[in-house]
This record gives structure tokens, sequence and C-alpha cells, in this order.
């Protein structure tokens, strides 16, 4: 007999591994209380289908992960590839900051095999629960020759996206992700992926960052821009001393004038910081009227919206990038 491909399955927690108190509670319950081996043991034909193992490095909501709970979770991941024997990887994860650790991941990890994400909207305890679908489809995909070379993907409600694109646009739907004007790789039916696209060079040749062992990342807030932004709240955030700050402006990452000296200042004194966009499409426009990116050394997220400029400067002040060097990062990302 054939012996089964070997699949590690990783759980972080989240909805998916969460309980509530009756069917009809599907936004009311305890994310995170279902250990991985039960929550994994209860998919049906999982099993079937690959020789699991199981690994539980963190168990929380999704909205309580640090950068601590990355560097365990991107080192559990690491030492498993190690083994030529895996076949891939899948990681049951928190969908609020899915996106993020995922991305995270795709830009520190350079293994050609398939690491997938996937969580749930519902927890399992509630009528229609989302995430056994999830984690079968999640499985297949990273079971999937044609999920190799493509960097971190992301596997819910039977589509499947690239950690580079997909964010999590609906906070209650279980057709919560989608991955905008870059669109779905492929679909999953059946427990049978198939890839609308072939395997894109960018995606392949992504930027991958080495961050360390370290504890943790380097700190780097996010400023949300808003009409009546002040100096006094971006002063309290500088006065934190971060290691880098993401500017998430309106329109193209728009810096009002109010914030403009001091932000110019922190620069000059070696603060790196990253102009992004609050809104869900487009890419930042470097040195528009409005602000001058090359004489005030500030950089632009390109395509990245905050939360994900805010890991590829993490992995990259981590990783020691030079900032001479990190604008071509998030040009290329
Ligand atoms: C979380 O992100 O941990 C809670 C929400 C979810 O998993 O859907």
């Amino acid at each position: 007999m054939t012996p089964l491909p070997r699949l590690l399955i990783l759980g972080t927690g989240g909805t998916i591994a969460g309980a509530g108190a009756s069917p009809t509670d599907s936004t009311r319950y305890e994310a995170a209380k279902v250990p991985i081996a039960a929550l994994a043991g209860a998919v049906p034909g999982l099993a079937e289908r690959a020789e699991l193992s199981f690994a539980q490095p963190v168990q929380k909501g999704s909205y309580e992960i640090d950068s601590t709970d990355w560097q365990a979770i991107r080192e559990t991941v690491r030492q498993a590839l190690a083994d030529p024997t895996l076949a891939g990887v899948v990681i049951t994860h928190g969908t609020d900051t899915l996106e993020e650790t995922a991305f995270l991941l795709h830009h520190s990890l350079a293994d050609p095999r398939p690491v997938v994400l996937t969580g749930a909207m519902r927890p399992g305890t509630a009528l229609s629960a989302d995430g056994p679908a999830n984690v079968l489809n999640a499985a297949m995909v990273a079971l999937s020759p044609q999920a190799r070379e493509r960097g971190v993907l992301v596997v819910m409600n039977e589509r499947i996206h690239s950690a580079a694109w997909v964010g999590k646009r609906h906070f209650s739907s279980v057709q919560a992700f989608d991955s905008g004007s870059f669109g779905e790789l492929g679909s999953v039916a059946d427990a049978l992926p198939v890839f609308h696209r072939a395997s894109d060079p960018a995606l392949a040749r992504r930027p991958v960052l080495d961050p360390g062992h370290g504890p943790d990342l380097p700190r780097v807030p996010i400023l949300l821009g808003h009409a009546g932004v002040d100096a006094q709240t971006l002063a309290a955030v500088l006065a934190t001393r971060p290691a880098g700050l993401v500017f998430a402006g309106t329109g193209n990452g728009n810096v009002p004038a109010a914030l403009r000296g001091l932000l110019t200042r922190a620069i000059a004194e070696g603060l790196v910081v990253v102009r992004a966009s609050r809104g869900l499409e487009g890419t930042i426009t470097r040195d528009s009227p409005m602000f001058d990116d090359q004489a005030t050394g500030t950089l632009t997220a390109g395509r990245l919206p905050p939360q994900k400029a805010r890991v590829l400067l993490m992995l990259a002040l981590a990783a020691g990038v030079d900032r001479s060097a990190m604008q071509a990062l998030f040009d290329s990302a």
C-alpha cells in the first residue's frame, strides 16, 4: 500500500477552535478552546488522506497575537519543514489577523512546499460551522503539487488566496476573505483544489527576510489618518520610542500639514516611517505635491495595506535591512 503523504497541522486558536453555548450562537462564543488534535481529528475524511502530526505553539484569539507568537509559529513551521518527508503544513488561525500571520510567513519562509492558513467565521458548535470544510480544503491544497512555489496560501470558504493579496473584508459573513483586484488563485470543490492561474513568478520570487530567533520583532505602531488628526496624537506615539512607524493616511497616504514637521524631524532623527493608505485598493504614488518622500526620507507602502506594511517593516528592521534598501522591498512585495 502506498504510504499517505505527511502533513503537519498547527493550531493557534481563533473561532475555528471556539465553542459557543448553543448552535445559534455564531458570533457569541469563546475563541481558542479546542486543542488542535481534537479539532482536526473531528474533520471527516482528513485522516484517510494524510498521515497527520500536530503542533500547538499558540492557543488564543488572533486579536491577541503578537510578534512573540509570530516568532513561535514561524519557528515551529521552519523546524517542521527541515524534515524532507513532510508534504506541507496547515495552520488554523483566528480570522481577525490571519492575513498578517500569513503575510509574515510569506516573507520569512523560502521553502517551496505549501504552507496554508485557514480559519472559521463560526465556532464548531454553531449551525453550519465552516471550520471542518475549511480544514479539509486547506489540507487538500497543502497536499497538492500545484500549490508548490506560490508562497504562503490562505484557504477560506472554498477559495484559494495568496497571502500577498488576501484580506478579511467582512467581520461576520462566512464569505469574509477576498483578494481585491488581484483575485483568487483558485477554488476547492469536493476536496479537489483547482488553480485558475499558473504559478506567478512575483509570488515565487518574493523578498524573503530572516528575522532571526529573537523573542519578538521590533515595535512598529500604525497611526491612522482621519479628518482632524492632530500632532498631539503623533507626539504621544513618538514618545513611546518605536522602532518604526506606519502612517495609514487618507487617500494616497496623505500627511496633513499638522503632522509634517514632527514626522519629518522624527525621520531625520532615525525613525523609519512608511506612508500607507487606509483605502482598500491602489498603489501609493511617491513624491506627490502634498509630501516629498525623497527629501524627507519617507518610505511608501506600494500596494500594501497598513497592517501588511507594518509586518514587512518589522521583518526588514529585524533582518537588519538598510533603510536605503527598504523601498525596493515595498515596491516588490
Ligand atoms: C479571532 O480572530 O481569533 C476571532 C475571530 C475569528 O477567528 O473569526
